[in-house]
């Protein structure tokens, strides 16, 4: 369906967005990032092929939905919360892949969004994520799919090219697809986050086009807290903002009233990965992001040391807690087992 003859779907003008990101970009910290004022927040990136092998369960004790393998394990888990904010991204090189994923998706998010910026190996030899770049008569294929095939807004999220005049060709050929929006990171396939982020070739974008842009790219460099958000809106002439690195530090850069110290993002994230059940191998990760500049004080080498869910608990407190919904979801096991 064309996006501009629905009704009441997502709209990604005006808004402030959780970037997608690998081991990141999971149920917990999208939690966080919605608690703390996020508009939208993007899934992790998830290939087309291994979603293909999952199955879509509803889990009754945790009260979400899973896409798990055959094996039991969930590759995404979601829940009704974040139902109307969520935006699915995946890795594709193929349309009707793509299509059948998002088919597969479709009822529990608000949106499916195509990786076209991953300048990862494993994406770039599977022709996918940045690969696409080069690859217009793809990308239109890929795109229209989508849009005529699924019910919820498609988008993509891609880089800039060389030249200003290519960028904008490509960003156009992407509008014309009937796509809700796109998310122009501001750096060339083969630069690093080191790297500036190029704003002006961002506006040139959003002066071309009349969907939605979204400007992505300015953590650290411009995005330090949540005033900085509207001077990057207008620094890049975009419609909305998308933040990774800088929310995957500290989620609170999302708040109106201010950043929150560490130790709070911590426990609020904790809370949700305790309430959803999440793999502590993947809490573990997300909190070491927040301690990065911090991870040799006493909690950085206790969680280092973590060995399971109620380790990493224990380091801020939260012991108790983990506990107490430990016994109410065994307790719910036990009622649906019945
Ligand atoms: C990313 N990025 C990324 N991009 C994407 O489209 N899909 C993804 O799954 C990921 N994964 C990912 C993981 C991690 C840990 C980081 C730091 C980044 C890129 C990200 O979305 C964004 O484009 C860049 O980080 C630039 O934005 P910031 O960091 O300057 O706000």
């Amino acid at each position: 369906m064309n996006s501009e003859s629905m009704g009441n779907t997502l709209n990604y003008a005006n808004k402030v967005i959780l970037a997608p990101m690998v081991r990141i970009g999971t149920l917990p910290n999208r939690l966080l990032a919605l608690h703390y004022g996020a508009d939208i927040v993007y899934g992790e990136e998830l290939i087309d092929y291994k979603m293909l092998q999952c199955k879509r369960v509803e889990n009754d004790i945790l009260n979400t939905v899973d896409f798990v393998l055959e094996n039991g394990q969930p590759v995404f888990r979601t829940c009704a919360k974040e139902k109307d904010k969520l935006v699915f991204q995946m890795g594709t090189s193929d349309p009707q892949r793509a299509l059948q994923v998002a088919k597969l998706v479709e009822k529990d998010v608000a949106g499916i969004d195509v990786n076209m910026g991953c300048p990862k190996e494993f994406s770039i030899k599977g022709g996918m994520g940045a690969a696409l770049l080069t690859k217009p008569d793809k990308i239109k294929d890929i795109l229209t799919t989508l849009v005529n095939g699924v019910s919820k807004p498609v988008t993509c999220k891609i880089r800039i090219l060389p030249k200003v005049e290519e960028t904008i060709a490509l960003a156009k050929l992407i509008q014309s697809t009937g796509v809700a929006a796109v998310a122009v990171h501001g750096r060339l396939r083969e630069e690093r986050p080191r790297h500036h982020v190029n704003c002006d070739i961002i506006k040139a974008v959003a002066e071309s086009l009349s969907i939605p842009v979204i400007a992505n790219g300015g953590s650290d460099e411009y995005l330090n807290c949540y005033e900085d958000i509207e001077k990057f809106k207008l620094l890049t002439g975009s419609s909305s903002v998308m933040i990774a690195r800088e929310a995957q530090w500290n989620m609170s850069i999302f708040r109106k009233d201010g950043l929150l110290p560490e130790d709070d993002i911590c426990k609020a994230y904790l809370k949700y990965a305790v309430d959803y059940d999440n793999p502590y191998t993947n809490s573990k990760y997300c909190l070491q992001q927040v301690l990065h500049k911090n991870m040799e004080s006493s909690q950085g080498h206790a969680l280092r040391r973590a060995e399971s869910a109620k380790d990493v608990c224990a380091i801020w407190g939260m012991e108790e807690y983990w506990q107490e919904v430990q016994s109410k979801q065994q307790r719910s096991k036990e009622y649906f087992e019945r």
